[in-house]
């Protein structure tokens, strides 16, 4: 691990997903990791119970003793998990905060995967320092969203999960996972996102979009080509990284590092 001042304000980020959980130490106050992330494949079938044992892994591995930040690719509300779109059924209504916490040991705050990630933007990435209505969209197997108002996240947005198209949810019709399973080109795949884009405009009218996930890999092939927008649209700065780092600043917040 790299050598940190006494003072630096550290929290251990742990980011669930679908096939890996990643983790790493992060300096909340300027966002860096203090080292390389570790991943551990994703257990099957994830049960919490399962899921719990690699968390307990990684905080052993990193030989954490503080509190922890841990995303989960759902509605987190009060700690429970209240969906499970693209995770194992068992998640549904489970008290995956308390499970995490008691698992480790220590303080644990579980967060929205497209929340923590919007977090992240926010404070260190394509939104920094931005004010008004800032909204992020992460293309990948789901569609996570995350808004952000002033600098203050409004949680479990779930605009992935609008009501959209012929009665499909959104990411049925533009996440990152249609555009490889419908094996659609760019131009096909772009003039849907824009009408998806389109219609979060009407609904919202944000100042700013940030578009996160593994598609904004690619941005260039798409973002320029997006129309009929009255506000910017930018790529994630964080990569990889925005998950580990948002749930970390989250912990940082509740437990009072920060
Ligand atoms: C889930 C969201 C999640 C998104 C990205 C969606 O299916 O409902 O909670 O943020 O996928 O992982």
């Amino acid at each position: 691990m790299i050598e940190q001042a006494a003072s630096a304000k550290i929290v251990l980020g742990i980011d669930i997903g679908g096939t890996g959980i990643k983790g790493a130490p992060v300096n909340v106050e300027t966002g860096e990791l203090l080292c390389e992330r570790v991943r551990i494949d994703t257990p099957q079938p994830a049960t919490p119970e399962a899921v719990g044992a690699v968390v307990k892994q990684l905080v052993e591995q990193f030989n954490w003793q503080g509190p922890i930040g841990c995303t989960f690719p759902a509605i987190v509300h009060n700690g429970v998990t209240l969906s499970a779109a693209n995770v194992d059924a068992s998640w549904l209504n489970a008290p995956a905060q308390d499970i995490l916490a008691q698992v480790t040991g220590l303080p644990l705050k579980l967060i929205n995967d497209a929340d923590a990630a919007g977090l992240a933007e926010g404070v260190f990435g394509a939104a920094k320092g931005k004010a008004g209505k800032v909204l992020m969209i992460t293309l990948g197997t789901g569609i996570g969203s995350a808004l952000i108002v002033d600098g203050k996240l409004i949680s479990n947005t779930e605009l992935g999960h609008l009501i959209f198209k012929n009665d499909e949810i959104a990411e049925k019709y533009c996440s990152g996972k249609i555009k490889d399973d419908l094996d659609l080109k760019w131009k096909e795949y772009t003039q849907r996102l824009n009408e998806y884009i389109l219609h979060l405009q009407l609904l919202l009218s944000p100042d700013l979009l940030i578009i996160g996930g593994g598609i904004s890999k690619k941005h260039d092939k798409f973002i320029p080509e997006l129309t009929g927008l009255r506000f910017p649209v930018v790529p994630a700065e964080l990569k990889n990284d925005a998950g580990i780092v948002g749930a970390a600043l989250e912990a940082a917040r509740e437990f009072g590092v920060l």
